[in-house]
């Protein structure tokens, strides 16, 4: 889209006016989730008509369906996860004066709609003028609580402003869409509350929400008396409310949930959880768990917190950026990862990829390490299911599925699944930055070192020895580039299997030397043999990594140089590969899709010199079309430590508001939590110059042009570090 969507404020992101065309845009863009439950911004009274896709989500609970796949050449499983929708409980519809609110009929005026970053609230007030020319005003204001995971809140308020008379209210927990789930209860709860759970059919999980409703008058005028009866259909309960409506007069109904599921550790079933959280939440009330809620932010603004001074698009970015890391991810229970869509909408199906490792990780590295912890916990925890694709694959050690909710592989894609390898990598990668930002060796020795072997082992048997080229080669992967599909010695690939093998090494090494004992007892788990610690020296030492020292770049793969050349610059600006291109002349040619040498360049930093980087960038920049988020993060990064100030600003700018302004057109299905999280490091890394060096952080800053001040604070080595603020 040309023109930004949203204003730049720095706290906001604000609907001005009623924008029903965009719905579905907006309804990933306000959703709000506190990474144990996310709710899409549906309107209350929903929404009628196309372009909308309500939906709420817990983390992590998922339903098993047989695998797909025309390519399934190799069926690692024939199930697979998917996250499925929770019940929604978002809806609050009114009829007044026995018209039903529908802002799409009638007239809608003074319409706003806004999410507050700093408080973490969705507000949206409007004045609706019926067929019959009766105005209400309507305020609606909804949390997810990041004080309790459990709890949510909406209190919907309703003004007759030129006339008097009944209103009806029906305030629902619905699983209409809470696909291929059997409801099993659907009751009252005491005389203003309602229950509901479904049921997930292979998994067997239970998603219980209890709602408690109640109807209050502002302040000081007489209470609003009521009627409340319950409302029950096959899928659905709802609480049904009346009451005569005086003009002038506001009334609100207040609607708490709290949502509990069968996964959880807690003891005693989810449906008496979510009864019991409901009572403690309604005795609360409202504004007070809202104001826990909001205090909750504080501390999380307290910490995490950037701020730009000079350039407001920029800043709205990067707080939308961090607003939704925190939003999507708490590390609350380590069978939990991040989706590619984070809890934002049902893109990607819920499912977990190589993102979390080379993108979000870091985030929560360098501000809340516990959570970077409890990811890799994770990747631990699902070993037996990356052991078994290996094993599919007749190869030896672990190789963690491109796509999972489960553990096991779930996509059946030739081009993905079966040969995008880089993803064990990144997750060595994952477990190397964090004991080196952590100093936490008791992770290495209780998870990391089995990671680190097991994807050594992997390496070990996926390399070909070539006896032409005298050096290890890795044939048939797909690399980062995901245009670049089954070719052979892909840079990244080969250099990160090393990096892999050289950490597996160093682990096996360390543990040896500092926790005897304990490796003596993990090598027996694993049957290591001392013979497979000179395999993967051999093969490290004389892996092939594919550079041409005539031009000083490193080559995308063996091929790269000989395909059809590409330059975006002077390609027609609709012609763009996907959707367009056959799949043939997508793989002749040099176009790509990601960032690839230059995300070997990042994830490697430190192994090239400002001119290497400045080098690859210029040549590998114009042959990319960033159809993949995750790109144009890496581009910023990149052309910053490469010196080129103006392309670093236009790719963070690209990254940082990709999901606002709809940079890739496909918002509406859900966030792109890799470029929310590589947009806090175009800032931290790229324009701060964030380095590890010495067991010790330092900076080496490069501010673009139009900022005044930049400040951020960060955690290392278990420490709060005191904000850093860098000027020109
Ligand atoms: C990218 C992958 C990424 C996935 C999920 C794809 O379009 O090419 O690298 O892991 O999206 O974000």
């Amino acid at each position: 889209m040309s023109q930004p969507i949203y204003r730049a404020e720095p706290w906001a992101v604000t609907e001005r006016s009623y924008q029903p065309e965009l719905n579905e845009f907006h309804e990933t863009i306000f959703h709000l989730a506190n990474g144990y439950m996310g709710v899409r911004a549906t309107p209350e009274e929903g929404f009628s008509g196309q372009g909308t896709q309500p939906g709420t989500y817990v983390a992590s609970i998922y339903d098993l369906v047989p695998s797909y796949g025309p390519h399934n050449i190799v069926r690692v499983s024939d199930r697979m996860s998917v996250m499925v929708n929770a019940p929604d409980w978002f809806g609050v519809e009114f009829w007044l004066g026995g018209e039903r609110f529908d802002p799409r009929q009638g007239k809608v005026s003074g319409y706003c709609r806004r999410l507050d970053m700093r408080r973490g609230v969705l507000t949206r007030e409007l004045v609706w003028q019926d067929r019959r020319g009766r105005r209400t005003e309507l305020r609606f204001t909804r949390f997810v609580s990041h004080d309790n995971m459990h709890v949510g809140g909406i209190r919907s308020s309703v003004r007759p402003l030129n006339w008097s008379g009944p209103v009806r209210c029906r305030a629902s927990l619905t699983a209409a869409r809470a696909d291929a789930q059997d409801p099993f209860c659907n009751a009252a709860l005491g005389t203003d509350g309602m229950i509901l759970g479904v049921r997930t059919r292979e998994t067997k999980f239970e998603t219980v929400l209890a709602a408690q409703v109640e109807v209050g008058a502002e302040a000081g005028a007489p209470a609003a008396r009521a009627r409340s009866r319950l409302v029950r259909s096959d899928r659905a309960v709802e609480r049904e409310l009346t009451w005569r409506a005086a003009e002038g007069r506001t009334v609100s109904v207040t609607k708490l949930v709290a949502v509990c599921t069968s996964r959880e550790p807690e003891r005693g079933s989810a449906r008496v959880r979510a009864a019991r959280i409901v009572a403690a939440a309604r005795r609360r009330g409202f504004d007070a768990l809202l104001a826990d809620h909001e205090a909750a932010w504080r501390r999380i603004w307290d910490d995490s917190d950037i701020r730009i001074d000079g350039h407001r698009p920029a800043q709205q970015g990067i707080r939308y950026c961090v607003f939704s890391l925190h939003q999507t991810y708490v590390g609350h229970d380590p069978r939990v990862n991040i989706p590619a869509k984070g809890l934002s909408g049902p893109g990607y199906g819920g499912l977990y990829w190589w993102d979390t490792e080379a993108y979000m990780m870091p985030f929560f590295l360098y501000t809340e390490p516990a959570k970077a912890r409890a990811l890799l916990e994770y990747r631990h925890r699902t070993l037996d299911g990356a052991r078994h694709k290996a094993r599919a694959y007749g190869f030896d050690g672990a190789l963690f599925p491109w796509v999972t909710i489960w553990g096991e592989e779930c996509s059946g894609d030739w081009e993905y699944g079966m040969i995008e390898h880089h993803v064990a990598a990144a997750v060595a990668h994952g477990v190397d930055h964090y004991v080196q930002a952590t100093g936490d060796e008791a992770f290495l020795w209780e998870r990391g070192a089995e990671i680190l072997v097991e994807t050594s082992r992997f390496w070990a048997s996926r390399v070909t020895w070539s006896p032409a080229r005298r050096r290890y080669v890795i044939n048939f992967v797909t690399g980062p580039d995901e245009y670049a599909v089954g070719v052979n010695n892909n840079c990244y690939t080969n250099w990160m299997a090393r990096f892999n093998l050289e950490k597996g090494i160093e682990a096996v090494r360390r543990m040896r030397r500092r926790a005897p004992a304990l490796w003596a007892r993990l090598a027996r788990k694993l049957k290591f043999r001392e013979d497979e610690l000179r395999l993967w020296r051999r093969v490290a030492g004389r892996m092939h990594i594919p550079y041409d020292p005539k031009s000083g770049l490193w080559l995308q793969d063996d091929t790269f140089a000989e395909r059809d050349p590409f330059d975006r610059r002077r390609w027609p600006a609709g012609d763009r590969p996907t959707g367009r291109w056959n799949w043939y002349r997508r793989i002749r040619s040099q176009v790509m899709k990601q960032a690839d040498i230059l995300m070997l360049m990042h994830m490697q930093n430190e192994s090239f010199t400002r001119r290497d980087k400045r080098i690859n960038y210029r040549y590998y920049e114009p042959k990319c079309v960033h159809e993949s988020s995750l790109s144009p993060a890496i581009h910023s990064i990149l052309a910053s430590e490469a010196g080129l100030a103006d392309d670093a600003f236009r790719y963070y700018l690209m990254s940082a508001r990709l999901d606002l302004d709809d940079v890739n057109g496909n918002t509406g299905a859900g966030q792109h939590t890799a470029s929310l999280a590589g947009s806090w490091r175009c800032v931290v890394t790229g324009f701060g110059g964030m380095r590890v060096k010495g067991g010790g952080l330092c900076f080496e800053p490069r501010l673009p042009a139009p900022w005044k001040r930049l400040s951020f604070r960060m955690t290392f080595r278990g420490r709060r570090q005191r904000s850093r603020q860098f000027c020109h």
